[in-house]
Order: C-alpha cells, then sequence, then structure tokens
C-alpha cells in the first residue's frame, strides 16, 4: 500500500481531490465509488472547486456510494443519499441518473443487495473507490468479522459506530442499527482504491490496518490484499506508524 502523510487536513483533501480528478480526466466515463463520513468531505469540497474554476468535468461519470442507512428514505436528513446531495452531487455537473447509492428503504433489501452488485458489473466495476475508516478498522459498514467474501448485504451496526455517528442525529435512538453496505468483496474488486484518515482518532486503526495482521478483525487490513491502495492520512492519523 502506497502511503502519502500530509500536512493537514486540507492538504489531504487537496491530494485527494487530486487523485479523483486525475482518473476522471484521463477516463471521462470513470466510475467512482464514493463514500460519506466526514473525512471525504473536504475532497468534495477541492473536487467542486476544481469543476467550478479548472472544468473538470463530471458529466459523463458514474457513481456508486459504499453504504446506505436501512429503514432511511431517500430525502430523509440524515441518508447518505442527502449527504451526497449536498456535499458533491449538486455542486459539480453529474446527472442524477448517473449517481448509485443503495435503497435503504427497499421493501425487499436482499434484492436491492443483489441489484446493487449487478449495477456495479454493469458499469464494467469500480475504476477507484474512495474510503474513510471507522475507529474500529470498518470500510464502508463493513464492522470487525467482515471477511475477503462479503458482498453487497444487510449489516448489523456496531454499538461504537453507531455512538461515533450520533452526533448526525438529535439522539443516539435514531441512529438506525442496520446498514446496507458493499462488501469486502466488492471494495477489493475496484481498480484502485483511495483510503483518507484525518484525526488522532483514527491513528490505531491506521496502524492496524498498514502495519497489523490481516483480518476480519480489522476489515480495513484486508485492503492489504489489493494491488493498488494509495493511502493519505494526516499527520495526526500518521502519529503511531
Ligand atoms: C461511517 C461510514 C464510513 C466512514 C466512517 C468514518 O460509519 N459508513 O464509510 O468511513 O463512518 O467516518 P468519519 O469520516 O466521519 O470519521
Amino acid at each position: 500500500m502506497k502511503l502519502l502523510i500530509a500536512e493537514n487536513y486540507e492538504a489531504l483533501s487537496k491530494e485527494a481531490a487530486r487523485v479523483v480528478a486525475q482518473v476522471v480526466a484521463a477516463k471521462p466515463t470513470a466510475v467512482l465509488g464514493l463514500a460519506t463520513g466526514s473525512t471525504p468531505i473536504g475532497m468534495y469540497r477541492e473536487l467542486a472547486r476544481l469543476h467550478r474554476e479548472e472544468g473538470v468535468d463530471f458529466s459523463r461519470v458514474m457513481t456508486f456510494n459504499l453504504d446506505e442507512y436501512v429503514g432511511l428514505p431517500p430525502h430523509h436528513p440524515q441518508s447518505y443519499r442527502t449527504f451526497m446531495q449536498e456535499h458533491f452531487f449538486r455542486h459539480v455537473n453529474i446527472p442524477l441518473e448517473q449517481t448509485n447509492i443503495p435503497r435503504g428503504d427497499a421493501p425487499d433489501l436482499q434484492a436491492e443487495c443483489r441489484r446493487y452488485e449487478e449495477a456495479i458489473a454493469a458499469a464494467g466495476g469500480i475504476d477507484i473507490q474512495v474510503l474513510g475508516i471507522g475507529r474500529n478498522g470498518h470500510i464502508g459498514f463493513n464492522e470487525p468479522g467482515s471477511d475477503a467474501e462479503t458482498t453487497t448485504r444487510v449489516v448489523k451496526l456496531a454499538q461504537s459506530t453507531i455512538k461515533a455517528n450520533a452526533r448526525f442525529f438529535d439522539s443516539i435512538d435514531e441512529v438506525p442499527t442496520k446498514a446496507v453496505s458493499m462488501g469486502i468483496k466488492t471494495i477489493l474488486a475496484a481498480k484502485r482504491i483511495l483510503l483518507l484518515a484525518s484525526g488522532e482518532a483514527k491513528a490505531e486503526a491506521v496502524r492496524r490496518m498498514l502495519e497489523g495482521e490481516r483480518t476480519p478483525d480489522v476489515p480495513a487490513s484486508l485492503l492489504q490484499l489489493h494491488p493498488d491502495v494509495t493511502v493519505i492520512v494526516d499527520k495526526d492519523a500518521a502519529a503511531l506508524l
């Protein structure tokens, strides 16, 4: 795995945006795998700026997000669909119908998971998958215990994840307890992976991902199996390396 240590969050965000913009410049029909969470917000802001000021063109790009909360309809303020609209899609020229996020409110969730995997395959696979990392080493919503054979499925969120994400909801009781998430196999099938981590709360997870044993107990450590991973961290997240 290739490691880049950025001076701070701002520099990390710019570098991440540069990597994604390069992929889009080289292939205007690129398929982007996207992530939510606080970490990629700066990258989305920078990509929007590159679109506005330097004409980076998203009109033929297709996107697939990693995950969505079970039970939240797309227009719910805390859904990942709403997050993506607000932080990225509405700031660039990507047609809505080229953006994909699992439907957490689908009546048949098993069918939705199958449909999502098929849609990724039909698009020709993901060219670059952007990832954040949870404090417990989760990627997407693949909590500890998720092995390298997992595909898109309904997952139960770890209590620590529910707690960490409670900050976006009015109370912890409102945080969904399940999600639809791409699996580790889905993520590893991407041609290239870009993982971002910022802040000292992520330092231990970053250390275990890069230097620890490859184990489903730390799902991000399974990225060691992939031949083309770039990890961009800021100094705080690199503190334990
Ligand atoms: C959530 C998301 C992950 C994300 C993680 C870390 O649980 N499903 O994709 O990487 O949180 O989020 P943050 O970047 O806010 O620390």
